[in-house]
């Protein structure tokens, strides 16, 4: 049986707001990711992730959701989503969709029912607790914004929990038409052609509604997460074509993080986020690497990201342009599948937005969602020279236009790179060895079916020798440096590079 195409993928998450603009309102839509897909083709990825796109009232842009089944009209209708969806299929590229199980927006026709009276049919597909408005049911805090994850609704006199916003009444999984109602969602994309979706906080969803009270830490019990999870894997299976699961499951350990994928009838893949919170430096990821290896060895898969729409940009985090290279050398040659954040391949780092400025309920996130720009023209090849962030730094020269014109730019080190990982078996597919290397680097020894790459990345500012065994071609080389080339053991400052053997 041939691998599913998720595991040799590479997926490239578009923040819709901010990708590009063809009406002039100032925020990213549709029309803009199909217009751009022949240049995704160019770079080579294989798949696309959209952030939500359904209707919104964006309290939490796009992750507060009133109607799981259309489009929201900022970001076009339901047509230019099965468009989009035909251009990019007939392109060879797969598109997931976000799907937001732990939370509705308060707005949503579910809600508004479940909020009109304590007996509305819909009551129980929230998570409501009678009282007096002076006292949450339980101390427990919303993720965010800083407050009780409770809000008081005075009509029917009751709390209502939400672990987000209070625009984002958290669902009632425990409640069976709830649960139909949600997997009734899936299959309405599903039938449209969707190849999967992300799916956001997915391991929150399992409430046991003995745990709301005090005493308890939170309304989770993981068993009924991990069956939840469990009837969700069976809707995409009941389809063709390796549909996709990919779990945000926010859990730092690996080895729990792991067990969301339960005996392969659970999640198909869960983000690993360690990365997007260390330090780059060889010693914390060689144990990165080991932690993950261990935990999603085979038949498991691990994914990898370094950056997305919710912490600031790694080319900010690592502070060097020099870092951000050999970082995607890594990132496309480590053992798992690799989600790259749109911009990441520009080397783009976040916007300084000012206060008066900020959009985002949680405030600290606007950074990493400033547009993209296109070209070098005052509205960066956005219908609006206005758009609904301010640009990232050096945009004059940093946007795609400029860095598709320059061979030695990061956006060609990017496409070097997804073009050798698709030729190699051994690095889109292999096994993986970590072999010893000097201080300050990392070698990987990757394998499959004969095919062979030796990926060797220097996190350190400063020159370091790393003689390879045997005699072996610089394939990519994240400074551009001696491509085609025998290898001499030298790996430049902040250095990276993918070796296959001479013959
Ligand atoms: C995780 C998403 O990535 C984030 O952007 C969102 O604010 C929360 N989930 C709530 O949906």
């Amino acid at each position: 049986m041939s691998d599913p195409w998720w595991r040799s993928a590479v997926v490239y998450q578009i923040y819709p707001r901010s990708f590009c603009d063809t009406t002039g309102n100032g925020i990213g839509d549709l029309e803009g990711i199909r217009r751009k897909l022949d240049h995704l083709v160019w770079l080579g990825v294989d798949a696309l992730w959209l952030s939500p796109i359904f209707p919104s009232p964006m309290a939490d842009h796009g992750y507060d959701v009133a109607d799981y089944c259309d489009v929201e009209p900022l970001f076009g209708s339901l047509e230019d989503l099965d468009r989009l969806l035909d251009e990019a299929h007939a392109r060879g590229l797969r598109l997931l969709l976000d799907w937001v199980p732990n939370h509705s927006s308060d707005r949503h026709p579910w809600f508004l029912e479940s909020r009109a009276s304590r007996d509305n049919p819909k009551r129980d597909w929230y998570v409501w607790v009678d009282g007096t408005p002076e006292t949450p049911p339980t101390p427990w805090q919303a993720v965010f914004p800083a407050g009780p994850a409770w809000a008081w609704d005075e009509r029917t006199r009751a709390w209502y929990l939400h672990r987000f916003t209070p625009e984002q009444p958290d669902l009632n999984w425990s409640n069976p038409d709830l649960r139909a109602a949600m997997l009734d969602t899936l299959r309405f994309w599903l039938d449209r052609g969707v190849d999967g979706f992300r799916m956001d906080v997915v391991h929150f969803i399992g409430i046991d509604p003995s745990r709301i009270a005090p005493g308890f830490d939170g309304p989770t019990d993981p068993a009924r997460s991990h069956a939840h999870l469990r009837e969700i894997r069976r809707v995409l299976d009941g389809y063709t074509g390796d549909r996709v699961g990919v779990g945000e499951v926010y859990i730092l350990e690996p080895e729990e993080l792991a067990t969301y994928l339960g005996h392969d009838d659970e999640l198909h893949l869960a983000f690993n986020f360690r990365p997007v919170w260390v330090p780059w430096d060889a010693k914390t990821y060689a144990r990165e690497i080991d932690r993950a290896e261990s935990a999603f060895a085979e038949p498991r898969w691990p994914t990898w990201v370094l950056s997305n729409h919710d912490r600031p940009r790694h080319r900010t985090r690592f502070g060097r342009d020099g870092a951000a290279r050999a970082a995607a050398v890594w990132l496309l040659g480590v053992r798992g599948t690799p989600f790259l954040y749109a911009g990441e391949e520009l080397g783009l780092q976040d916007a300084a937005v000012p206060p008066e400025l900020v959009q985002d309920p949680m405030g600290s996130r606007d950074g990493c969602r400033a547009p993209l720009p296109w070209d070098a023209t005052p509205g960066h090849g956005w219908a609006s020279p206005e758009p609904w962030l301010p640009w990232p730094p050096e945009v004059d020269t940093r946007n795609v236009a400029a860095l598709r014109e320059d061979e030695t730019s990061i956006l060609h080190l990017y496409r070097r790179l997804l073009a050798a990982r698709r030729a190699s078996p051994a690095l889109h597919a292999g096994r993986q060895r970590r072999l010893d290397g000097p201080d300050d680097v990392i070698v990987l020894e990757r394998e499959r079916d004969g095919d062979r790459r030796r990926v060797l990345v220097n996190f350190a500012p400063e020159t370091r020798r790393c003689p390879a065994d045997g005699d072996w071609i610089v394939e990519v080389a994240s400074d551009g440096v001696g491509e085609g080339a025998a290898f001499d053991g030298r790996l430049a400052p902040d250095g990276a590079v993918v070796l296959r053997p001479e013959r």
